[in-house]
């Protein structure tokens, strides 16, 4: 509920997300921001928000879970664009995005990690000559064959304050010719929301429900269209993941392009009982598997920063990350299906990296970029 307020003090956001991993990103902004608001200092600006959920994920667990869990408040508007090409998705955004900003008239329009909303919403906001303030800023891959890679670049270009990771991120941005001063070393939000979770993590009863015992079963997330939409590829895969549920009970939640997928190739999972494929589960339960897991498959960008926090080892099925740190400093590592039985071997035998957390992966990024954007507020006022 907003408070009485004089309206020259206020600063006015728009927060957008659209798919499940901006949700974990959005949700410790909206704790920061309303610690901010309930200690409101002389001088400092109530902070209002207006939470644009684009509905390019729309499902009950790619979804609604997440806001549950993480007490997220109900959106104050769901443009409903569901699914389609991404130039479907980006464009049917852009044409509902930009009434919400002309009726809310918002200083900021906030936008988080790399999905077709961050990219529809900062080009809305940029064309109406709002500012942009785009949060974990910076990654690259430096693959254009990845769409996320497009929506990075762009995003950063048209963003007036890029708040990044970590430091390789602040190198990427520089070499791009991104001004200095608009660059802002915040920290991972992800972790923020991890951190906030950690008790319940501790009482989630997936476990049980699974049958599963911490460290002798191994967690999978497979997404990315560079390993799920070619059938042959995705063959291979779901093989080599079968011969390895002999070992070890493997839990793979499946996203719904990955389902569609195993359909289309029709992957039986009945030759292999320890194979076990899920629906899409909650992000307490997710943040248990990776805590917990002996290790890690994966080629999603959170869990590789949620199994550095976690010290767990991780292997990416991927030829690149826009995530190096939780390489050089993490327990990650890249891998392909022709190094993935040695790199599990690796981990096996115990050699891999114990790794240390990041700097600033602490649980107070939000709180860093909320001072920036006061700041910000005042400069301006000044
Ligand atoms: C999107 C993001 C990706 C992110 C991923 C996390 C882009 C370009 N990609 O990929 O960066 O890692 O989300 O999940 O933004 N579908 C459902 N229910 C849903 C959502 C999707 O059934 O709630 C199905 C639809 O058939 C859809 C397909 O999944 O066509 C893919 O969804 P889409 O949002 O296009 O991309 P993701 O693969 O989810």
């Amino acid at each position: 509920m907003d408070k009485i307020r004089p309206k020259k003090n206020v600063l006015k956001l728009i927060l957008v997300a659209g798919a499940r991993p901006n949700f974990m990103k959005i949700a410790p902004l909206l704790k920061a921001i309303d610690q901010q608001n309930d200690n409101l200092s002389s001088g400092n600006p109530f902070i209002e928000t207006f939470l644009v959920h684009t509905g390019q994920h729309y499902d009950e667990n790619m979804s609604e879970v997440f806001f549950r869990e993480l007490g997220i408040r109900p959106p104050d508007i769901n443009l409903e664009v569901g699914s389609g090409s991404h130039s479907y998705q980006t464009a049917t955004i852009m044409l509902r995005f930009e009434p919400v900003c002309l009726e809310q008239k918002p200083d900021w329009v906030v936008v988080v990690g790399d999905v077709n909303s961050t990219l529809a919403c900062s080009l809305v906001a940029a064309k109406l000559g709002i500012k942009v303030a785009h949060v974990e800023s910076g990654l690259r891959s430096f693959d254009r064959s990845m769409p996320e890679e497009i929506n990075r670049l762009v995003t950063d270009a048209l963003a007036d304050l890029l708040f990044t990771p970590s430091t390789d991120a602040n190198a990427n941005l520089k070499k791009e010719g991104i001004p200095a001063g608009k660059i802002k070393f915040v920290g991972n939000i992800m972790i923020d929301a991890l951190i906030s979770r950690l008790d319940e993590v501790e009482s989630s009863k997936i476990a049980e429900k699974l049958n599963f015992v911490p460290k002798k079963f191994v967690y999978v997330t497979l997404h990315r269209p560079s390993n799920v939409d070619r059938p042959e590829n995705l063959r291979q895969i779901m093989k080599k993941l079968g011969k390895l549920s002999k070992k070890f009970p493997v839990v793979f939640p499946v996203h719904p392009r990955t389902r569609k997928m195993l359909e289309e190739i029709s992957f039986g999972s009945k030759l292999y009982p320890q194979l076990k494929l899920i629906e899409p589960i909650g992000y307490t339960d997710s943040l248990w598997m990776a805590k917990n897991a002996l290790f890690v498959l994966t080629d999603s960008g959170g869990l590789q920063e949620e199994t550095t926090f976690f010290r767990t080892p991780c292997l990416t099925l991927r030829e690149n990350t826009e995530r190096p740190v939780t390489i050089t400093v993490g327990t990650n590592r890249l891998t392909s299906l022709k190094t993935l039985e040695a790199d599990i071997k690796k981990i096996l035998d115990g050699r891999y990296k114990r790794g240390t957390i990041p700097k600033y992966w602490d649980g107070q990024t939000a709180k860093r970029i909320v001072k920036c954007l006061v700041k910000e507020w005042k400069k301006e006022r000044a």
